[in-house]
């Protein structure tokens, strides 16, 4: 039986559109960029191309457009690179429990350094309360990072009443947009966002390649510390050379996404809502998170009594996760469950289901069937 993969918030499949259009870039058009003969500044007219795309899909500038390896990367190079160009500002930083480890380890190894982070419980929803966020806030306060959609609930936060209230007191407003880049419609502009980071690979281009989108026109003119130096590529702010092909398949999956949003949209939300009223029907099961202001393709449920590995594990052919890939192969309940008010117990019974737009009802219907007898068998052993 081949694989029916509801993992998509860990990583994707490459959209083949996407992978034909990377191609020619390991074979033919394999020119350095930087270098200034003529093969190299056909290659670099079309990262500039690239830039004008994933531009065009946040309504950003092309020169705020940075290349990197991926979202944690940027959300380094964002939080160090602030901290430290603003340094003679204030030393404090707002986030939230709920981030990626990405944004949370960066504030840790800030605070080594002699920075304060404010790290802002949520609410059972998963949202953060901006009254929590206004208290928090002090003189020394350079920069707010929350992330726009939670990558194992899906819930999706307040960002632009976020951005005002920063704004307002002359702060800068980051957000980790990992898991809304591609499936809800971003402007950079009408959201108050001054610096943004994704990942290609969570929407159907290959892993190794993300994006940050920091400001330079008003309200802020971001400066921005490299964090890693070299060659002076993108700006001084990312040496190294370009990756051409990666460069290429982030462009062109951000602009099918940002074109086919509202297909996609339609058709993997109905599929999630099917998957989701079926599974709720099990007895003793739970939804976490907001019922509303969350992103269509999840849903995070638990399931009393049941250990989310056995359930993935008796699943096998059907891929789903019990949180973020990047810490599920700890032993460690879920934070994002944990800092939403759950039990250990019940963080441990709860599994995420991710979908996307290669998904079809047929495989849901399967999964449906699956998990509700995976869940029953479970249960009667534990009892
Ligand atoms: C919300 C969020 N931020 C950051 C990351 C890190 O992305 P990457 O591993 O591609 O650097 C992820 C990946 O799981 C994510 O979901």
């Amino acid at each position: 039986m081949p694989y029916i993969y509801l993992d998509n918030n860990s990583t994707t499949q490459v959209d083949p559109r996407v992978l034909e259009e990377m191609i020619p870039f390991f074979s033919t058009l394999y020119a350095n960029p930087a270098s200034n003969h003529k093969f190299g500044v056909e290659v670099n007219q079309v990262i500039q191309k690239a830039r004008a795309k994933i531009a065009g899909c946040i309504h950003s500038k092309e020169n705020e457009i940075t290349f990197t390896s991926g979202a944690t990367e940027a959300i380094n190079l964002a939080i160090k690179g602030i901290a430290e160009a603003y340094s003679h500002k204030g030393n404090h930083i707002i986030t939230v429990s709920t981030e990626h480890n990405a944004v949370l380890d960066t504030c840790r190894y800030l605070e080594k350094l002699g920075f304060q982070v404010t790290y802002l419980p949520v609410d059972t929803d998963g949202l953060v309360n901006l009254k929590d966020i206004e208290k928090s806030i002090t003189k020394e306060t350079i920069l707010i990072s929350v992330m726009y959609v939670n990558n194992e609930t899906g819930v999706i936060q307040p960002i632009q009443e976020i951005s005002e209230l920063a704004h307002r007191n002359n702060i800068l407003f980051m957000t980790d947009a990992t898991q809304a880049m591609g499936k809800i419609p971003i402007h950079v502009d009408e959201l108050g966002i001054d610096l943004l980071v994704f990942s290609g690979h969570k929407l159907y281009a290959p892993k190794g390649i993300g994006v940050l989108y920091h400001r330079t026109k008003r309200p802020f003119n971001v400066k921005l510390e490299a964090l890693i130096h070299g060659g002076g590529h993108e700006n001084g702010i990312r040496s190294g050379t370009l990756n051409v092909p990666g460069i290429v398949g982030i462009a062109r999956a951000c602009e099918l996404a940002c074109s086919e949003m509202e297909t996609n949209q339609e058709k993997v939300r109905l599929l999630r809502d099917f998957l989701e009223t079926e599974l709720l029907q099990i007895e003793e099961t739970f939804l976490n998170g907001h019922k509303t202001s969350r992103m269509y393709n999840v849903t995070n449920l638990g399931f009393k009594g049941v250990d989310a590995d056995a359930l993935i594990v008796g699943l096998k052919n059907i891929i789903i996760s019990n949180g973020s890939a990047c810490s599920s192969a700890l032993i460690e309940s879920s934070h994002v469950l944990r800092a939403m008010g759950l039990s250990e117990e019940d963080a441990y019974s709860s599994i995420r289901l991710s979908l996307g737009k290669f998904n079809t009802r047929e495989e849901i219907t399967i999964a449906i069937q699956a998990i509700k007898e995976q869940v029953k068998h479970l249960r009667k052993l534990s009892f």
